[in-house]
């Protein structure tokens, strides 16, 4: 009997997670997010993400981060360098590759893109997967 019940108990569970709605996914997402950004990210982006003007580009607002999905997983998977102008500031720098896999490219970005202001749609995992 307390066997059957616990069956029950735990078929609830599996059949809640199943239904979890995309914003409850987008907000797991951004949480793990959070936490690899203050260990990957906050040094340089700092802590809202405002960066610093001429060496570290800004993450809250930024145009250039929110223009283009595609472009903002290519970066924060590979790293990126050479000229590119956020908000109007010119940056010329080196971000290297910070060796995230494919989930937490997707967490962190999740995280960025729906923080200080911004507003994205979701990264999901195979998104991040085909972008090579
Ligand atoms: C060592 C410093 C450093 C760290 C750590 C770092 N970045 Fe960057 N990031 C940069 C620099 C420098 C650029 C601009 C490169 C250029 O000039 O082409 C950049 C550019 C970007 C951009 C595109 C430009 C923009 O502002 O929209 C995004 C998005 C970004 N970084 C996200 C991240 C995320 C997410 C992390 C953590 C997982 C991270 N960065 C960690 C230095 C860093």
């Amino acid at each position: 009997m307390k066997k059957a019940l616990s069956i029950i108990v735990l078929s609830l569970f599996i059949l809640n997670i199943g239904s979890l709605s995309s914003q409850d996914e987008l907000t797991a997402s951004m949480k793990r997010g959070e936490e690899l950004y203050l260990g990957y990210c906050i040094t340089c982006h700092m802590s809202e993400g405002e960066g610093i003007e001429g060496v570290f580009p800004p993450l809250a607002k930024s145009d250039y981060l929110m223009a283009d999905k595609k472009r903002a997983i290519q970066t924060v998977k590979f790293g990126t360098e050479g000229e590119i102008t956020v908000n109007g500031v010119v940056y010329n720098n080196i971000m290297t590759s910070l060796g995230l896999d494919d989930q937490e490219v997707a967490d962190v970005l999740n995280f960025i893109r729906n923080s200080w202001g911004n507003e994205g749609e979701m990264v999901k995992v195979k998104e991040v997967a085909k972008v090579k």
